[in-house]
């Protein structure tokens, strides 16, 4: 249910922009109309633009479902294009706050269960989305690194919003541990996040506060990490 929620959260953003842009078009045709001034120009211009925006709209409600629905085997897929997948789900959500993403991942090719590393992924950005709002610093960043260590694809999630309490930072894996406001938060998406990454994946995930320098600035932030095996049977 909490998983459900995260998602449709991330539809109603992903669906606001183009729904305005639909309703601003029918209205502007419909008025043009009322006066005589809808030329067929007009008239091709408007429907296009509905039928670009409708095309956007199914087409995100496709990629959402699809990765809502659970792996029955694993695959083999390339970790770096499943975080960018994970990513476009995320998009407007990102861009209307102005996170900027730092990348640096290598291809690298794992046998995993995609869709539920993706609702890791989900977990991770949403809460490094929530905090980096919450801490209202102007600028906003996110730095993802996939690299191979050992026998082992890490997957490194790093925000410059402050980084998790010394207190607290052993309890974000707990069920039902949460410090947002009971609307905002439930608890639950680290502790999914462990669960999955641990017994479905069979990896392991880490937390740790960072400091971090980027373009001549000192940040500090969270640092998650998920290690997946590359070569399991
Ligand atoms: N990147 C982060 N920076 C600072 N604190 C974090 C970060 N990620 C998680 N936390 C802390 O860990 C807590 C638990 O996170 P978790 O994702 O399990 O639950 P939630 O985000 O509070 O609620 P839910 O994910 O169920 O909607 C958060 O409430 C927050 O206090
Ligand atoms: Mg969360």
């Amino acid at each position: 249910m909490a998983a459900m929620g995260e998602m449709i959260e991330n539809i109603a953003h992903q669906w606001r922009q183009p729904l305005s842009a639909i309703s601003t078009s029918a209205t502007g045709m419909k008025l043009e109309n009322d006066y005589n001034l809808l030329d067929s120009n007009k008239l091709t211009t408007g429907l296009d633009n509905i039928i670009d925006n409708t095309t956007y709209l199914s087409n995100t409600i496709e990629d959402f479902r699809k990765y809502f629905v659970k792996d029955k085997v694993r695959t083999k897929c390339n970790i770096k294009i499943v975080y960018q997948n994970t990513i476009k789900l995320l998009k407007s959500k990102f861009d209307s706050l102005n996170i900027e993403i730092i990348e640096d991942c290598e291809d690298i090719y794992c046998t995993t269960l995609e869709n539920e590393l993706v609702q890791c992924l989900m977990n991770i950005f949403n809460n490094a989305h929530d905090v980096l709002v919450k801490n209202g610093r102007s600028k906003k960043l996110i730095f993802v690194k996939i690299y191979k260590k050992y026998d082992n694809v890490i997957i490194s999630v790093t925000d410059n919003a402050g980084g998790i309490s010394e207190e607290i930072i052993q309890k974000v894996f707990e069920p039902y541990f949460t410090t947002k406001h009971k609307a905002q938060g439930t608890g639950i998406g680290l502790y999914m996040t462990q669960e999955i990454v641990v017994k479905h994946l069979d990896g392991f995930i880490k937390v740790k506060n960072v400091n971090l320098n980027y373009e001549s600035v000192k940040y500090t932030g969270a640092n998650f990490k998920i290690s997946l095996p590359l070569n399991r049977e």
